[in-house]
This record gives C-alpha cells, sequence and structure tokens, in this order.
C-alpha cells in the first residue's frame, strides 16, 4: 500500500525564500511558456543531485516544535531549506548549505540499541530524532502547517473540472493536480542519492540517477520512481588522463556477457538493500526480464522502486522527453489528460501485463503532434540536426545524438487548442490503422510494420525494438473503441454543455469517469440522431469495432 503525503509548510522568511526558488524552478523543470531561458536536462540533473547530497531525511516524533528542531540541527551549519511530510509517520527533509553538516550531524548520532533484536550498524544519511525530554515539549504548539501531496480525490477533481471555464481549462486544471510538486521531486532525488551511499560500497564513483516520469516531467503523483545505477565511470578508460607509455586497466573478474554482469550487480545490490538499506522493504529480484531490475518499496518516501543498470538509453530516452514536454505547453497538458484518461478507463495498469504503458501513450501524443499541420512537435532526426559537437551520443552503437539545448529549437507556429487537439487525437487513433502501420516519432511518420504485433511504437533509439510489443489485439481494440467513443462525446459537448450552476459534469469530467461516459454517451445514442455525416460514421464505426469485423486494428 502507497501510503498517502502530506506536506507540512515550513512559514517564515525560509519559507518565502524557497517558494521563490520553487516558482524559477517549476518554470524551468515543466517548461511553461515564459522568458526564462530553459535549462538543459542534464544542467537539472547535476543541480538536483548536488542539492540530494546535501539533504538528510529525518524521521520525527509527530508532536516536534520546528523551531527547536531546526535550531538544533543548524549547530552542524546553515540550512538552505526544509520541508515535513507524513507517510506512515513524520519525516523532515532538510537540506544543508553545505555538505560537511552531514558529516557533522553523523558525528553525533549513535546507533539504537535494542532489547530484543540487533542493529546492523549502518551509518546513512537517514536519521531517526528523539526527544530527551518528551514531557517537556508537547506543551508547545507545533507551527507545522500541512499542504497534501496526493493527487486529488475523484470527487475534488470532478468539482474541480465541473468549474473549470472551458475545456481548454479544464485540461490545464488537471496537469496542476496531477504533476509533481517540487518536494515530491526533491525527496525523489534524496531517494536515489540515499540508495547510491549504498552501492557506492560496492562499487566506489557509481551515480544512482532517477529516469523515466520521476524526471522527463510526464510524471504523475504517486508515479513509481525508476533508477539508473550507472557504473560508466568506472568501465571508462580515458587516455587523456594518462601520460607516458603506459595504460592501467583495473584487475577484473570476467563473466560471459553483459546480461550476467548486470545480472550480478543487481543481485547483489538488491541483497544489500535487503539486508541494510534502511526503509528498503520488499526487495524482489527481477533478473530474468529483458532489462533486469531490482523492485522495492521506499517506505519512508512511499516510492515503489525500480533499479536497473547498464540502461542509459532509457535515460536519453527521458532527456528526449523532457525536451519534448518543455518545448511547447500544450504537450504536458495532453499527455496528463491522455494518461488521466487511460487510467479512467483502466487501459493502464500498475500491475504489468499486455495493456498500454503511460510511456506508449506519450510516444503515442508526441507522434500525434508531430503529424499536425504545422507540426506541434519535430521530429526526433530534426532534433539532431540541431545537435552540437557536445551532443554526440553513442549508446552500445546506437546513435542517441540529438540537441540538448531547448533555446536553439524554434517554437511551432501551430496556434490549436487543446480542446481541438483532444478531440482530433481520439480521431486519429480511433481510425489509425495499426493493422500495418508503425508509430515513429524519429521520423514523424508512419511507417510498415516490421512485425506483427497488434500495436508497434518503434523505441526512437534502439529501432528494431517495439516499446509496445506486450500489447495484446484485445487491449488495443478497448484503446481503439475508447478512443472513438470520447471522440463522439467530444463532438457533441458544444451542444450539451450545462450552465456552470448546475454542477453537472461536462466536457473533460464526462470523458473521466468511467460510469458516466457508458451512460451518458449510451443515453445520447438513444434520443439523438447524428448531426452530421462525421459523428454517423463515427456511430458506424463503433458499431463494427468488434475484432472479426474490424480491419483497422486487425494484426494479422
Ligand atoms: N522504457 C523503455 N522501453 C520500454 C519501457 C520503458 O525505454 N518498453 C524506459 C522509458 O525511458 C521509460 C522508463 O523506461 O520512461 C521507465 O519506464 P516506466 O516506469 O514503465 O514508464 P514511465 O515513463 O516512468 O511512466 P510511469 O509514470 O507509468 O512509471
Ligand atoms: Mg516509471
Amino acid at each position: 500500500l502507497r501510503p498517502t503525503h502530506r506536506l507540512l509548510s515550513c512559514p517564515g522568511p525560509v519559507a518565502a525564500d524557497l517558494k521563490r526558488e520553487e516558482q524559477s524552478s517549476r518554470n524551468v523543470e515543466t517548461g511553461s511558456e515564459d522568458k526564462i531561458p530553459k535549462k538543459k536536462f542534464s544542467e537539472v540533473q547535476k543541480e538536483r543531485r548536488e542539492q540530494a547530497q546535501r539533504t538528510v531525511l529525518i524521521h520525527c516524533p509527530s508532536k516536534i516544535s520546528e523551531k527547536k528542531f531546526l535550531k538544533y540541527l543548524s549547530q552542524h551549519g546553515p540550512i538552505s531549506n526544509h520541508f515535513f511530510y507524513e507517510s506512515f509517520g513524520l519525516y523532515a527533509v532538510v537540506e544543508f548549505c553545505q555538505k560537511e553538516s552531514i558529516t557533522s550531524l553523523q558525528n553525533v548520532t549513535r546507533t539504537p540499541s535494542m532489547d530484543t533484536e540487533a542493529a546492523i550498524p549502518f551509518k546513512s544519511r537517514f536519521f531517526n530524532v528523539k526527544m530527551k525530554n518528551p514531557s517537556n515539549q508537547t506543551s508547545e504548539q507545533p507551527c507545522i502547517r500541512c499542504s497534501n501531496h496526493t493527487p486529488p480525490s475523484s470527487k475534488k477533481l470532478s468539482e474541480l473540472l465541473c468549474y473549470a471555464e472551458s475545456i481548454d481549462d479544464q485540461l490545464n486544471t488537471l496537469l496542476k493536480e496531477f504533476q509533481l510538486t517540487e518536494e515530491d521531486i526533491k525527496l525523489r532525488y534524496l531517494t536515489c542519492s540515499l540508495i547510491e551511499d549504498l552501492a557506492a560500497a560496492y562499487f566506489q564513483d557509481c551515480t544512482v540517477r532517477p529516469f523515466g516520469s520521476s524526471v522527463n516531467s510526464f510524471g504523475k503523483l504517486g508515479c513509481d520512481l525508476d533508477m539508473f545505477l550507472d557504473l560508466g565511470e568506472i568501465g571508462k578508460f580515458n587516455t587523456n588522463k594518462t601520460s607516458g607509455n603506459f595504460l592501467m586497466e583495473f584487475q577484473v573478474k570476467n563473466v560471459s556477457s553483459e546480461r550476467i554482469a548486470t545480472q550480478k550487480i543487481l543481485s547483489v545490490i538488491g541483497e544489500c538493500l535487503d539486508h541494510f538499506g534502511p526503509g528498503c522493504v520488499g526487495v524482489q529480484k527481477i533478473l530474468n526480464a529483458r532489462c533486469p531490475l531490482v523492485r522495492f518499496s521506499h517506505q519512508a518516501s512511499g516510492f515503489q522502486c525500480d533499479l536497473t543498470t547498464n540502461n542509459g538509453i532509457a535515460l536519453k530516452s527521458s532527456e528526449l522527453l523532457y525536451i519534448y514536454g518543455a518545448l511547447d505547453s500544450r504537450v504536458r497538458a495532453l499527455v496528463f489528460c491522455i494518461r488521466c484518461w487511460a487510467r479512467a478507463h483502466s487501459l493502464t495498469s500498475s500491475i504489468p501485463g499486455s495493456w498500454i504503458t503511460n510511456f506508449s501513450l506519450t510516444m503515442m501524443v508526441i507522434f500525434f503532434l508531430q503529424r499536425r499541420s504545422p507540426p506541434i512537435l519535430p521530429t526526433l532526426d530534426y532534433l539532431k540536426t540541431l545537435a552540437g559537437a557536445e551532443d554526440k551520443c553513442i549508446i552500445e552503437g546506437h546513435n542517441c545524438t540529438f540537441v540538448s539545448d531547448l533555446n536553439r529549437i524554434k517554437p511551432s507556429g501551430n496556434t490549436e487548442t487543446l480542446e481541438s487537439l483532444l478531440k482530433e487525437f481520439f480521431e486519429y487513433f480511433g481510425n489509425f490503422a495499426f493493422n500495418k502501420n508503425s508509430i515513429n516519432i524519429r521520423q514523424g511518420r508512419e511507417q510498415n510494420k516490421p512485425e506483427s504485433s497488434p500495436l508497434h511504437i518503434q523505441n526512437p533509439f534502439e529501432t528494431s525494438l517495439n516499446i509496445s510489443k506486450n500489447v495484446n489485439q484485445s487491449q488495443l481494440q478497448k484503446f481503439v473503441d475508447l478512443a472513438r467513443e470520447s471522440a463522439w462525446i467530444l463532438s457533441q459537448e458544444d451542444k450539451d454543455r450545462p450552465s456552470p450552476s448546475s454542477n453537472r459534469p461536462w466536457g473533460l469530467a464526462t470523458l473521466l469517469l468511467p460510469s458516466v461516459v457508458n451512460s451518458v454517451s449510451l443515453a445520447k445514442k438513444k434520443r439523438k440522431k447524428p448531426a452530421s455525416e462525421r459523428i454517423k460514421n463515427l456511430l458506424e464505426s463503433i458499431k463494427s469495432s468488434s475484432p472479426e469485423n474490424d480491419t483497422n486494428t486487425n494484426g494479422k
């Protein structure tokens, strides 16, 4: 069970600074269209990583005095930022100005002594704080204010959507409510940094980086935390660093393949997390997967973590998606909307299976936006032509080169509204020839399918791979049916929009409530004649969409 996060904000001047900083970094990381130059992905990662290395995680008693607590910690050095959250108890994330403060704090920290159990002494940056005289402090009211850190309940969401002024406004509301908060992002980087400390005990100078939706700007509150154990620096030999006539190499053990090396490394790290990792529970080693991984829960942060290694291409995919998300404010709004829509109709699931994944849906939205006229997003091949010498990147023989400087990419001249894009998205994929075509964001156009999987989305870097190979025909059919249904509902909207006071779901709210979609649309189908040829055709297509008589989605 995922705990609910409740963030406790900190008042006073520190909070004001934090707010300002949040504002600016939120603009940068979410790519909202303001005049601030957008940071490169690598710059954001570097900054956040460095911040996380100066940060500690502290489990606190619930009745703690914030002021005294901060004063106590400041003995070790000035604090630049802090926040509290609740997740099976109260936790504080405290960022010092200097890394040395952490060593100082660790020097006065003891390993707890237990009566019936034995502690494994492990000195991490995850602490427990106890009060020496609890009775002295309880009389004091904690001046800690709570702010929520979970996505809105469906009731709250439905209210927010009802009161929105337009469908565009509804999409932007959805984005605002579901996107990762500044604190959530900080906690994700901190969690990686804590795991890095553990892995570094074996692999000196390794790095553990977040990737996937935690960093690609498409993460919804509560999404998993994908981690990449990067041993790159260890294996790399840099001739520039040496002079003279000798080559120095480490003595190492050899195994018969990269895959076996990956499995061995992850196996040991998995054991380590299981036996010594503070707060790491439910460790599962899934080493026979195409991409071997260790899955575990980081209890204190509440994140479900997937740790992989030798997976540099996935980090590059995250950077590419970050760039696409930052280029135009409509991209993230549309992706969040499609992700929420898919979740609401059980097209996606947190359990792996033959369903569409969020990653595939994001690719579909990007592809659709590349197909608009004029295009809203450039193709990957075009981003490659803009790359500078410093952007050159080959991973495992795959060319992963594309421009990293966002400011070199011209904004699109397309002015379509989110409402029309949403409608067109559903129509586009409701009628896509999945049976013969593959989705390809590198070239931004359909390609003949190289194999017979029902849904084929080419991996943009490992072009022989299909990122949606897992999707079966019936799940694809479900997606197509719902897309057609949703296109039809949206095309009815103009006439049916209720007055704001009626409190009746409309627009996006209708699309996101599965029961409503079915009942409203069925009721409409019964009582209304299609107004235009287009709607008639849509209805026809819904009727004929059973797998036997449908040609569009038949994979064979
Ligand atoms: N990935 C990939 N090929 C796949 C699946 C995943 O390259 N077939 C990479 C992508 O870079 C993806 C990352 O692995 O972003 C993490 O995968 P996953 O957690 O499934 O997707 P997220 O994008 O993180 O989305 P979610 O919010 O559902 O976790
Ligand atoms: Mg993920």
